[in-house]
């Protein structure tokens, strides 16, 4: 198996830990330090790069991108080139499954959301977001005010629905073969807030 945006190794880890052969890809050297600092860190092979790119050698029966990372590229067309680009490393009849959530606007009034996401009596941390409904953008600044100051910690992401998904895998010779609620495999419904998404390679 090949992981895409490995992180931390949060699910790759316990997966090697059960005797899966897994690898993984990363953009962060940082990351993959902290990966390779935890218990088990050191037998899994990372290669630092752009998920864009699939920057791994030779072929996998699964590769997976979890946590909503896909929507970490922030255009259609690098969300493309990540489809594609997996396409390139499955085995024939191999299998990409993604993890994202399912869009909900009702979040934003007139584009804009703030929410006070933890109060304290020593701090408060605010989410302040702005939504571009052309872009299928969302742009976020989690501020932290605590007794050291305030500090900043941006998230962008560009968000898809399922159908823009299933047409970029299609274009990379990908066909959804099965869509789930959640790890359970519960049914995926309209009123689901997120899937799981399993395409496969001709
Ligand atoms: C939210 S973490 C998810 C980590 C892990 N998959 C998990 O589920 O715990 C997102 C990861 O994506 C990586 N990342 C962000 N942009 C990337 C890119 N363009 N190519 C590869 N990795 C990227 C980050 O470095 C980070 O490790």
């Amino acid at each position: 198996m090949l992981e895409l945006a490995i992180g931390t190794g949060r699910v790759a880890l316990p997966l090697a830990a059960h005797g899966v052969a897994v690898e993984g890809t990363d953009a962060s050297a940082a990351m993959t330090e902290r990966l390779r600092a935890k218990p088990g860190g050191d037998s899994i092979p990372v290669t630092t790069g752009d998920m864009t790119q699939v920057p791994a050698s030779g072929r996998f029966g699964l590769v997976y991108l979890v946590f909503n990372s896909l929507f970490g590229l922030l255009s259609q067309e690098r969300q493309a080139q990540c489809f594609a680009g997996v396409a390139r490393v499955l085995d024939p009849g191999g299998v990409f499954v993604i993890e994202c959530f399912v869009p909900d606007l009702a979040r934003f009034d007139h584009d804009q959301r703030v929410q006070a996401r933890s109060v304290s009596e020593d701090a408060a941390v605010i989410e302040v977001s702005r939504h571009d409904r052309v872009r299928q953008r969302v742009d976020t600044q989690m501020i932290t005010f605590d007794g050291q100051g305030m500090h900043l910690r941006p998230v962008a992401i560009r968000y898809c629905w399922p159908a823009e998904l299933d047409l970029m895998a299609g274009q990379a010779g990908l066909q959804l073969a099965g869509r789930y609620a959640g790890w359970d495999r519960s049914p995926f419904t309209s009123a689901s807030g997120s899937h799981v998404s399993v395409y496969q390679r001709a």
